[in-house]
C-alpha cells in the first residue's frame, strides 16, 4: 500500500528537501506551512519528477486549534510518516525579541510538535506501524543567550521525542529527533563556518528513519560539537561560547 507521508513547513528549506527524499521513495505526501503558494509549487515539483500524491495544507501551526484543524481535514487519510518540522528562530536577547514573538516561538517549536505528536501517534501504534520525526536543532543541546527561547524550545522537542520513542520502543511506530546545526535556508542566511545543505539534512531525516537511535544530529562536526557542550563542558561556560556566537549573528542582522 502507498504510504503517507506529512510534512510541516514544507514549502522552503529542510522540509522542502525532505518531501523530495520521500516522495522519491514513493511516499504519497500532505504539505503544511502558511503559503499556500510556495507548498503549491512544491507539489507541483513533487508529482512532475516523482508521480506521487501531493496535498497541500496551508495552516498557520502557531495557532492553538491548528494541530486538532490538521487532523479534521484529513478525515479518512492514515498518516504513516510524520515529519514536524515547521519553525522560527530570532536571535537577540530575550528582552529584545519581545513577548509576543517568544510565545509565537514556543507555540510553533514546541507546543504544535508536542500536540501533533500525540493526534497522529495513536494511530500509528493502533496500526503497528509508522514514524514521527521531529526536527529539534544543535540549539537543543545547551542554554543559547541571544536564541534563548529558540534553544528552549528545541531542547522540549528534544526531551519530549526521546521519552516517547521509549514509550513505543517494540510497537513498530518509530520517533526520533533529528538535530540540525547551521543550514542554508531562508531561516539561516549569510556565512557561518560549516553551514550544511537542507539536501544533506534530508539524507540525514532518511537515515534516521531507516536506523534504531532516538536522537540523531546531522553532520559529525555537529554531532561533536553537540557532544562536547551538553557532556564535555559546564553548562555555563558551554552557554558563554555560544552566546558569543549568537550576540556575532544578532548584531550582524539588526
Ligand atoms: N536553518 C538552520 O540553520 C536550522 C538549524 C537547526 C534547526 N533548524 C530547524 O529546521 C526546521 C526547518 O527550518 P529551515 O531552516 O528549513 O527554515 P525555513 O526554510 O524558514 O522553513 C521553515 C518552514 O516553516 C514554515 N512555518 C513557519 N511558521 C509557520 C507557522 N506558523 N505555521 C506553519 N508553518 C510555518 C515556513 O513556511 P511558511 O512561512 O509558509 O509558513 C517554512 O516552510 C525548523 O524547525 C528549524 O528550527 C534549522
Amino acid at each position: 500500500m502507498t504510504k503517507h507521508g506529512l510534512i510541516t513547513g514544507a514549502g522552503t528549506g529542510i522540509g522542502a528537501a525532505i518531501a523530495e527524499r520521500l516522495a522519491a521513495r514513493g511516499t504519497n505526501l500532505i504539505l503544511v506551512a502558511r503559503d499556500a503558494d510556495r507548498l503549491n509549487d512544491v507539489a507541483h515539483r513533487l508529482r512532475a519528477a516523482h508521480g506521487v500524491d501531493v496535498l497541500t495544507v496551508p495552516l498557520d501551526l502557531s495557532r492553538p486549534d491548528a494541530p486538532a484543524d490538521l487532523v479534521e481535514r484529513l478525515t479518512g487519510i492514515e498518516v504513516d510518516v510524520l515529519v514536524n518540522n515547521a519553525g522560527v528562530a530570532h536571535v537577540g536577547t530575550a528582552a529584545a525579541t519581545g513577548p509576543g514573538r517568544i510565545r509565537a516561538m514556543v507555540d510553533l517549536n514546541a507546543a504544535a510538535v508536542a500536540e501533533t505528536t500525540a493526534r497522529f501517534l495513536p494511530g500509528m501504534l493502533a496500526r503497528g506501524d509508522g514514524a514521527i520525526v521531529n526536527i529539534a536543532s544543535t540549539a537543543a543541546y545547551s542554554p543559547a543567550p541571544w536564541n534563548a527561547a529558540y534553544a528552549a524550545s528545541k531542547a522540549f522537542v528534544l526531551s519530549f521525542t526521546r521519552a516517547v520513542a521509549v514509550e513505543t520502543e517494540g510497537t513498530g511506530v518509530r520517533v526520533v529527533a533529528v538535530s540540525p546545526g547551521a543550514v542554508e535556508t531562508p531561516m539561516n542566511p549569510g556565512h557561518v563556518r560549516g553551514k550544511r545543505q537542507p539536501e544533506q539534512v534530508a539524507d540525514t531525516v532518511m537515515a534516521a528513519l531507516d536506523g534504531r537511535a532516538p536522537a540523531v544530529v546531522d553532520g559529525r562536526l555537529n554531532a561533536a560539537q553537540a557532544f562536547v557542550f551538553s557532556r564535555v563542558l559546564p553548562t555555563r561556560t558551554a552557554s558563554r561560547l555560544i552566546g558569543r556566537f549568537f550576540a556575532r549573528m544578532a548584531a550582524s542582522r539588526n
